[in-house]
């Protein structure tokens, strides 16, 4: 199969040759806005320019403010705190569950103090964390609940599409993502109120764009004495060229997230037949989307190392593959952005979340977007091979 075909170029071009005039700039993503809606139904929907600005909006329409604690796990791509000190906020990290990956409900809880306005979750390499659990956290402390869904498209937890279970879900189209358009992200959001915010704080805090509209009226533009910026806002919206590309992959998203589907089945019949590799547990009820195909390192083998397999991969003829990011607050830039915006120092000691420090250490993040599934089994049988050298 193709990534990307003649619909999507179709689009791009229409984009194009609207020459993004007043009162055709937001035709794609009016259009792109409305099959969001759609597919999760949802009453509220509002481009982006990415997946991690989105987050950066949910966060101060809620009302989330600076010196706020907003709960993270810390074994993700750090876009998600990142956001979150974005906001002036503190990021706080819970640990995460040993089998799933996922941010663990037990240590949301242990986090929580009088500061908690927020968590964001992370649906992991495609899969959901547990959502009732953490929807009744969430209802018992009256705290905001923000999915970072940018790894999972079209994902189920017992049988609803992740995106549904959050006061905003987030969604992200850079390159690597199920849907893309290079760059680009979507908010969504049931409650009127919190998308109006939405709208308004990532559209240069315009007067005259509302939860459902993003665009601005001709008429009131032209008025010299029009006030329109009524609070503060970034400019964080989506182009009409990267909605076109993007519309004609929301379009396709079934087929192209059941492609990453087939392409971990063939390297489950690997993981299958060995206790080396311990794959992302996928609990009864969960639809994982697999944006990537995780698992760890059994080092209870002592010949086996990180780097070692890794070059034995290769060697092989093997792509390569990821390791985890580091963990959020390993990153020096948290500990310094901290102290700098709240002086507070954040004590992110080394072995904070213990469970994710021993995943981390031993996370590999086979690729799935492999578009011709025989390159998918030439790998496969690479990992087979390596596997029976230890
Ligand atoms: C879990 C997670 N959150 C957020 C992001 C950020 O999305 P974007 O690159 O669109 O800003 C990414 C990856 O890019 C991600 O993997």
């Amino acid at each position: 199969m193709q990534r990307f075909t003649e619909l999507e170029k179709k689009y791009a071009l229409e984009a194009i040759e609207n020459e993004f005039n007043t009162s055709k700039n937001s035709i794609f993503n009016n259009r792109l806005e409305q099959k969001f809606r759609d597919l999760f139904n949802v009453k509220y929907t509002i481009g982006h320019v990415n997946g991690t600005q989105t987050m950066h909006t949910a966060l101060a329409a809620l009302h989330v403010e600076s010196g706020d604690e907003v709960i993270v796990p810390p074994l993700t791509m750090s876009s998600t705190a990142l956001a979150v000190l974005q906001n002036h906020s503190i990021p706080v990290f819970a640990d995460v569950d040993s089998s799933t990956f996922n941010i663990d409900p037990a240590s949301i809880i242990k986090c929580i103090t009088g500061k908690t306005k927020a968590i964001i979750t992370v649906s992991l390499y495609g899969l959901s964390p547990d959502y009732d659990k953490i929807l009744e956290v969430c209802k018992q402390n009256k705290i905001y609940l923000i999915e970072d869904n940018a790894e999972c498209f079209l994902g189920e937890y017992k049988g609803k599409l992740v995106g549904q279970f959050g006061d905003f879900a987030s969604f992200s189209f850079q390159a690597s993502k199920h849907i893309t358009c290079g760059e680009g992200g979507m908010l969504t959001t049931n409650n009127e109120n919190f998308a109006n915010n939405a709208r308004r704080f990532s559209s240069l805090g315009y007067a005259g764009v509302s939860a459902k509209q993003g665009k601005i009226t001709r008429n009131d533009i032209q008025n010299p004495n029009y006030n329109r910026h009524i609070s503060l806002g970034f400019n964080y919206r989506m182009s009409e060229v990267n909605a076109a590309v993007v519309l004609g992959q929301l379009e396709r998203a079934e087929e192209l997230v059941e492609q990453r589907i087939k392409v971990a089945r063939i390297f489950d019949q690997v993981l299958d037949g060995t206790n080396l590799l311990i794959r992302q547990n996928e609990p009864m009820g969960y639809k994982n989307s697999y944006w990537a195909y995780s698992a760890i390192l059994n080092t209870e083998n002592p010949k086996i190392d990180w780097y070692r397999f890794r070059d034995l991969f290769q060697k092989n003829g093997g792509d390569g593959y990821y390791a985890a990011w580091k963990l959020s607050y390993n990153e020096p830039l948290f500990k310094n952005e901290i102290q700098k915006w709240n002086g507070v120092w954040q004590k992110y000691n080394e072995n904070l979340c213990p469970v994710s420090e021993y995943l981390q250490k031993r996370m590999i993040q086979l690729k799935t977007n492999y578009w011709d599934l025989s390159e998918a089994e030439i790998q496969a049988e690479v990992l087979y091979k390596t596997i029976k050298e230890f």
